[in-house]
């Protein structure tokens, strides 16, 4: 199950999705935070912190955040945890993951959601903050993220989703299609920024429902699947491994 069908200007096939996906990330990363800041009124980091301990992450806890970023989420989770030492961080972008090492002493591994390099049940808790559009397929990386867990073991998946009223709908469109890349060109003057934000965007409106994800959530194994919505805006998607 792909989480959007191919974004035809970028690429035409799944196959080339990886690749220009990591093109744009590696050439956005040193802007990324300054970004994330502004555009979302400096709220990331609350909130990161804040739905991780809502949603049980625990000091002893083992934890992956897959798709790593610039480590926004795993600065949050360090923390809650009192220490980095059991913090796998997992991205393919060598930018995004030179940025996140400059903020934390965890262990990085460059890679991809839905080949994950670990043993199974090598953690207690999995995260991936805002990406879950950019991995090749829902249900292989569901897959992974059942096999890389411990029994008992939670997942909790960050996204942004568009909101389902009209007039909702119409604000978000023009935030984050128009205003958000347009004022990021303007604050970084860096093409590549605007192009990672559009492209943020553009996967946004193409993405498969909410109830796709959590379909293929349940067809990888997973328990007690759900998902929250925050301000209409935020989903929190969580599963326990059974
Ligand atoms: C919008 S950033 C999110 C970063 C961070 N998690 C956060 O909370 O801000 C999306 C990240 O997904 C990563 N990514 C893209 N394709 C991926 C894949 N197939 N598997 C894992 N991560 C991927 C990108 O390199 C990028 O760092």
């Amino acid at each position: 199950m792909l989480p959007h069908p191919p974004l035809a200007p970028h690429y035409s096939s799944p196959e080339a999705k990886p690749e220009f996906v990591n093109r744009l990330f590696d050439a956005g990363a040193k802007h990324y935070d300054g970004i994330n800041s502004w555009g979302f009124l400096g709220s990331g980091s609350f909130y990161r912190r804040w739905v991780q301990r809502r949603h049980g992450l625990k000091p002893g806890h083992h934890l992956l955040d897959v798709a790593c970023g610039t480590g926004l989420m795993a600065v949050e989770a360090r923390r809650i945890l009192g220490t980095a030492d059991h913090i796998t961080c997992l991205d393919p972008s060598e930018g995004m993951l030179a940025e996140a090492r400059k903020k934390l002493l965890a262990k990085f591994v460059q890679g991809y959601a839905d080949r994950l390099p670990f043993a199974a049940a090598s953690f207690d808790f999995l995260t991936m903050g805002y990406a879950l559009r950019h991995v090749a397929d829902l249900t292989t990386t569901f897959r992974e993220y059942h096999r890389v867990l411990r029994p008992g073991g939670r997942v909790l998946i960050l996204e942004v989703t568009k909101p389902r009223g009209r007039v909702g709908n119409f604000f978000f469109r023009l935030y984050f299609g128009k205003i958000y890349p347009g004022l990021t060109r303007l604050f970084t003057r860096s093409r590549a920024a605007r192009d990672m934000m559009h492209y943020y965007w553009e996967t946004m409106d193409a993405s498969v429902p909410p109830e796709t994800v959590l379909e293929a959530m349940r067809a990888a194994g997973f328990a007690e699947v759900k998902c929250a919505r925050a301000i209409g805006l935020f989903s929190e998607y969580t599963a326990v491994k059974k």
